[in-house]
């Protein structure tokens, strides 16, 4: 049996926090001036969503903000991330600002820190202003303005009391599922929109990053990474090789280029394809001394070598194709994985502070005597946490832990279906039930 872990385990300052973002708890789509973001519109769409479910209401965050801030206090969590609805202070993504957007974040913030909790705001958690798409979106370059833009604004309204950034959530997962894949929004397809996208995201951490650090001097300002261990179906040079491959891909070519050491084109060939986008003086441009950066760790993933992939020739092997235990996402449960991320991005010569920004697990919850049980997710967590511990013992660049996530929310294409939640939401009637696991998490902060 494994030994009773708790967070003192990882010394006085280690953070400790809940992850959320914007479009998938705040619902009030179109309430009090925001304006429509490419999510809203994509949720339209038939055939996009499980069950066609939308994000109109979702949570309901927007009007629910301080029961759940309070539920946070009373679980011990004292460091709140959450993102900012570009569209809520920008309807139409510049220009014109919407002071009840404004007056929203400013709520929040200041009920936060009237408890004592922390936040820590993202500033781009995939929601792009649905004009801004009308203009190519991330696949134009005046991106980089319009972000800009967007950046100072909130540095200006909220940087007196946020000093916890993040840049960007995950771009490999909005530039691949949105630009690429089409399965998130804006539902683009194809090497064209992913490659410019790739670039003008992969440059707005930066970019970000310095308009964060020029008005907020005092800032600890990073950016958030998905990152998934990867492992070769056996030691075949094809498969090793296709490793390396979808490595550079998933793992390092969004961190690679502000570290200063470029795109990972040698290990990924078809990155030279980027070349047309990148302009004189781009990669220097790319480069930013982050204080920290965040990485997102859910599932290990097993590659094979397969001709039929194109551009990459690199497979994953589905986790219920491989007889593993998996969660409702189909990820296989691996926690391991987490502590070899930690590894990876500890092995960079020049690695600010690595922070877990998520961290968590999609499970069916049982009901039993108005109380949820989720035992599933417990053990999640704490095998989790174990290898963290591990990390940190072994002298590991590691500082903090928000689990993904604190309510059950709207998962994007899966829609309600998979709950992450610590806390269960009934969507009829936005009843809120902490489960077993968010007990659990209650007792492993006081301890
Ligand atoms: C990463 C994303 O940042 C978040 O929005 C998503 O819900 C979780 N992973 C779970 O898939």
């Amino acid at each position: 049996m494994s030994k009773k872990i708790c967070a003192s385990d990882f010394g006085e300052n280690f953070i400790w926090g809940v992850s959320t973002a914007a479009f998938q708890i705040e619902g009030a789509h179109d309430k009090h001036g925001k304006g429509p973001s490419i999510w809203d519109m994509f949720t339209l769409k038939k055939g996009k969503i499980h069950k066609n479910q939308t994000a109109k209401v979702s949570c309901d965050f927007y009007h629910r903000y301080k029961e759940d801030i309070l539920l946070m206090k009373s679980m011990n969590i004292e460091n709140f991330r959450f993102s900012i609805a570009w569209s809520r202070i920008l309807p139409t993504g510049t220009g014109t600002i919407n002071p009840d957007g404004i007056n929203f974040y400013n709520n929040v913030i200041d009920f936060c820190l009237s408890l004592n909790i922390t936040p820590w705001i993202t500033l781009y958690h995939w929601d792009l202003p649905y004009e801004l798409e009308s203009k190519g979106g991330w696949t134009n370059r005046k991106i980089l303005d319009w972000f800009t833009e967007f950046v100072e604004v909130c540095a200006k309204a909220f940087g007196d009391r946020v000093k916890h950034w993040m840049v960007l959530n995950e771009p490999m997962v909005f530039t691949g599922g949105g630009y690429f894949l089409g399965v998130h929004a804006p539902g683009k397809k194809r090497m064209k929109n992913f490659l410019p996208a790739v670039h003008h995201a992969q440059l707005s951490q930066a970019v970000g990053g310095r308009a964060l650090r020029k008005l907020i001097t005092d800032a600890k300002i990073g950016t958030t990474y998905s990152c998934s261990y990867i492992v070769p179906k056996n030691n075949s040079p094809k498969n090793l090789k296709t490793a390396r491959k979808a490595d550079a891909l998933l793992n390092r070519l969004f961190i690679e280029p502000v570290l200063g050491l470029g795109y990972p084109m040698n290990d990924l060939p078809v990155l030279k394809r980027l070349a047309p986008y990148i302009l004189p003086g781009d990669m220097e441009k790319s480069r930013f001394n982050f204080d920290f950066v965040g990485i997102q760790n859910y599932t290990r993933e097993i590659i094979e070598h397969s001709y039929f992939v194109p551009y990459i020739g690199a497979k994953i092997i589905k986790a219920p194709k491989r007889n593993v235990r998996t969660t409702l996402m189909e990820w296989e449960v691996y926690p391991p994985s987490i502590y070899e991320m930690i590894r990876k991005y500890d092995a960079y010569s020049n690695m600010p502070d690595i922070i877990i920004t998520e961290n968590g697990a999609a499970f069916k919850d049982v009901f039993k005597k108005g109380k949820v049980k989720d035992k599933k997710r417990k053990k999640f967590l704490k095998d989790h946490l174990e290898q963290v511990l591990k990390a940190k013992n072994e002298g590991l660049n590691i500082h903090g832990y928000f689990v993904w996530t604190f309510t059950d929310n709207f998962e994007w294409a899966e829609g309600y279906n998979p709950g992450f939640g610590l806390v269960h939401v009934d969507f009829g009637t936005q009843k809120r039930t902490i489960k077993s696991s968010g007990r659990w998490y209650m007792k492993f902060l006081k301890n």
